[in-house]
Order: C-alpha cells, then structure tokens, then sequence
C-alpha cells in the first residue's frame, strides 16, 4: 500500500477510526481507516469519509495515536507442558494478555510428548482457538522420522499448518536427528511449509551442563554458562548446511548471538531461504539477571547473554538482517521457576512476555534505539504474518485485510509492574522497566476489544487460522 484512497464513501459502515497516522510497513501517513464486516474496508484520505451521514457507524479517535496493524506473535506457547512443568495459561487467559499488549494474532505450536502423534497433538490444540479474545495459528511439531510422518505432514498442510517446529536439544524430549530434520525440511519443501528449528547443539550442552553439575554450578545462576553461545553457532551452521543441501526454507527461532544471525545472513545472500527470528528478552535483558536475587525468574533457552551480544543482536535489527521479533511466551510462575532452580536442568525453560512483546520492543529499539515506526510494524507484524502464511489478511492495514487496528499511544511512559499485566503469572522480567509507548484501544475483527485500557468486549470470538503456502508469501 503507498497512499491513502482519495474516493470517499458515504453509505454506512461499521467503524471509522479517524485522526490518527497509519503505520504499515511500507507507507505511513495521516489516514482514516473504515471497518466494515470485520476487514478493513478502506485507508482513505484524512476526512474523507463523513460519519455524519451514517448514522450507526462507531467513530474512534485517533488523533495523537499511531494506528498499527494488530501484532502478530510468531512464536507463543500456551499451556505448554515440558519435563515435569505446564505453563500456566489457557487460550483465553493468552489471548487476553495478547490483546491488552497490542498483538491480535499469536500462533501457538502443538508439541508432541514422548509417543504422541504430531497430527493428533495439533487438532486437540487448534481446537482450542474459539476460547480466544483473537485469533491464533499453529506450529506443529515432529520428533521423530517414521513412515506416517510424510502423510502426517500432507494432512497438516491440508488443513492450513504449514510450519513445523524442530529442536537440537531436548534429548529424549523434543530433539530431533539430523536425517529426521532433513527429512521434514524435504517433505514441508514440496508442501509449500518450512521448518522452524531451535538451534542448540545438545551434545556441547549436556557436556558443559554434566561438567557443571560435578562442579556444583549447575544451579539458575550458572544458566548462562551451561549453555554457551558456540552450542548455537555450531547447531545453526549444521541446519543451514542441511536446507542448503536439500534446498529447503528455513526459519530459526529465538536466534541470540550476531554470529548467529551473521550466519543466516550469509546464507541468505548464496540464495538460501533462511530467516531470523529474534525474541524480546533477548533483545532487553542481558545476563547479569542471572547474579540478582531471582535468577530463576530469567531461565530461557538460549539464554539471556551478555550485554555485548544484546548490541550487537540489537545492531542485527537495525541492520535489517532480523524477519521477525517474537516473544517465546511461556508462562510459568514463580513457584514453578523456584521449585527446581537448584538445577538448570530440571527447570520449566521459558519466560512471559506475550503481553510486553510489543511495548518493550518499541520503547527499547524505537524510541530508545533508532528503529523507525515502519520497521517496527515489519517486524512485529507484517513479516510474522508472511512467515506464517497469513498475509494479507494479517500484519497490514489495507483493503480486505482483518480488522485488527492497534490505537498507539507512542508518548506514554509506565513502569512494568506484573500486577497491572494481564499473563496467568504472578512476575514479569521487565518488572521495573520503564516503557514508553502503550497501546490504548485494541480492535479484533472490528471490534473495540480494549478501549482506553479496559476491556469492553470479552466474548471470545478467535478463530484457527489456516496458513497459505509460504511460497506465495516469500517476499521479505
Ligand atoms: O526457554 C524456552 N525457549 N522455552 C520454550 C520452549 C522453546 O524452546 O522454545
Ligand atoms: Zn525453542
Ligand atoms: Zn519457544
């Protein structure tokens, strides 16, 4: 989209969100967005559509507010059970903290326990999505390669999951071996799908965690050691090496180190369609987390790294060379974090952030860090649409597109405080941090979900998302 319609229309519609500048990716300008039947019906020219003649329409003021695609959260685990641990949220208890953060769109993934089927363990997930304030999609998962995996995978596509996630680590867990990533990259390539992997190279792990726990550094505050940057570079060169082989799309998920990203950079310009994801925390915080009172609370995978790798993932932002910025939302408590940080290895991995994910990134990399207000949306929204096959219905504010408005307040400074969050948690790692940029109204398929911070629609009308092929959508 370049420009706003000059052709006003004067018959009835929905909403009008009016005054306000709209940010796409591409374009950003004062503009007037009419809402009909839930989409967007038009980008028009300031004043161009008179409410006055339609009686029935519901007018929003924007004046003073960017207006934003709803953000669309590539990455988000809802209830999700790893080792002994469940994260603490259901879809509606996700979805509303989603909202009240400013993302309309989270796409959640379905992981396999030991013995399940990829297939079953996504239908039961993705029938949980009508419990949603907004709309969800899904990863699948595959851990191992056996014969009904390809029909598996043909039968997801079909039904609108198209992405599969993979992991390196996780032994007897969720780790996969090289020749059942190679296998899944092959299969998903011919389905118009893409891998989605978690890059940690296992053996380096267990080795440094067995010699930490001989040493006796194996609790939350030694987390950042047991599992060194080389373990990421060493497993994302080994899964590039496999897509390239078989020419196969690739996304990586939760990436923290530049090398990292340099690597996939460079993949990128030999052809490979490889691709970055970043995460908020790993964007923010830095490792010295790990020497405060609550270590426990910090313990992600990767984990958080020191404050020169934050620059210089931060730098890969600015650089462009990051598609997506996700939050990896997994909510856990404070209870759960504490009842096992004697031992990292034992530990619920993952922090909260679904709800923070938008207002930390902006304040932190536009207002603080030199991002502009369109990347911010390209990152945050339209590329997370794209990679996930969701785009143009998702991730943009034009003509047929969703009606998912974010009213963004970009001058209001909170400090985070977890009591005034909405996530199934009792903490928040940003606890303290002092944000600029809220947002103020939330609007879901055309309807004011969250009006100047409080909830005023909380019927649960989300929908399952069904993903198009990414190759229609490969353009970022
Ligand atoms: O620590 C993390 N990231 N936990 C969630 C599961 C995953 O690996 O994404
Ligand atoms: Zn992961
Ligand atoms: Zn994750």
């Amino acid at each position: 989209m370049s420009h706003p319609a000059t052709i006003a229309r004067t018959e009835p519609v929905d909403l009008v969100v009016r005054g306000g500048t709209v940010v796409n990716a591409d374009w950003q300008g004062a503009a007037d967005v009419l809402v009909d039947g839930g989409k967007v019906l038009g980008v028009v020219e300031p004043g161009a559509y008179r409410a006055a003649q339609a009686p029935g329409t519901t007018e929003i003021d924007a004046t003073g507010r960017l207006v934003l695609p709803g953000g669309v959260d590539p990455h988000c685990h809802v209830g999700f059970t790893s080792g002994d641990f469940t994260s603490l949220d259901d879809y509606r208890q996700a979805t509303t903290a989603a909202v009240f953060g400013g993302t309309t769109t989270i796409v959640d993934f379905a992981i396999p326990r030991p013995g399940e089927n990829p297939a079953d363990v996504a239908a039961a997930q993705r029938a949980k999505a009508d419990h949603g304030l907004c709309d969800s999609a899904l990863h699948a998962c595959v851990v191992e390669w056996d014969d009904t995996v390809p029909e598996q995978l043909r039968a997801l596509a079909d039904d609108g999951i198209v992405t599969v996630k993979m992991f390196t680590t996780y032994r007897g867990e969720t780790m996969a071996d090289e020749k059942t990533v190679l296998n899944v990259m092959t299969t998903l390539r011919d389905l118009g799908g893409m891998v989605v992997i978690h890059c940690e190279a296992d053996h380096i792990i267990t080795d440094t965690q067995e010699r930490g726990a001989a040493a006796g550094t194996i609790s939350a505050c030694h987390h950042a050691d047991t599992r060194p940057e080389l373990a990421e570079t060493a497993s994302v060169a080994e899964i590039l090496a496999i897509a390239e082989s078989v020419a196969a799309p690739v996304y990586f998920v939760h990436q923290s180190t530049p090398e990292a990203v340099d690597l996939v950079a460079r993949a990128r310009g030999r052809g490979v369609r490889a691709f970055t994801e970043t995460v908020a925390h790993h964007l923010v915080l830095d490792d010295s987390a790990y020497a405060g009172p609550h270590p426990e609370r910090f313990v992600c995978c990767p984990p958080l790294r020191d404050a020169d790798t934050v620059a210089g993932l931060r730098s890969r932002v600015l650089m462009g060379q990051v598609a997506t910025i996700g939050s990896d939302h997994c909510c856990y408590d404070t209870a759960q974090k504490e009842s096992v940080r004697h031992d990292v290895r034992a530990m619920p991995n993952g922090l909260p952030g679904v709800e923070t994910r938008m207002p930390v990134i902006f304040s932190e990399l536009v207002v603080k860090g030199g991002l502009s207000a369109g990347r911010f949306v390209e990152v945050m929204c339209a590329n997370p649409a794209k990679l996930n096959g969701l785009y143009p219905r998702k991730g943009v504010i034009a003509p047929g597109s969703d009606a998912d408005l974010v009213l963004w307040d970009p001058t209001l400074t909170r400090v985070v405080d977890s009591s005034a969050l909405h996530m199934a948690t009792d903490y928040t790692p940003y606890e303290g941090l002092t944000v600029t940029g809220w947002p103020e109204t939330v609007v879901v398929g055309g309807r004011p979900v969250v009006t100047a911070g409080r909830l005023t629609d909380p019927n649960s009308q989300g929908r399952h998302l069904r993903s198009d092929p990414l190759s229609r959508s490969f353009v970022c």
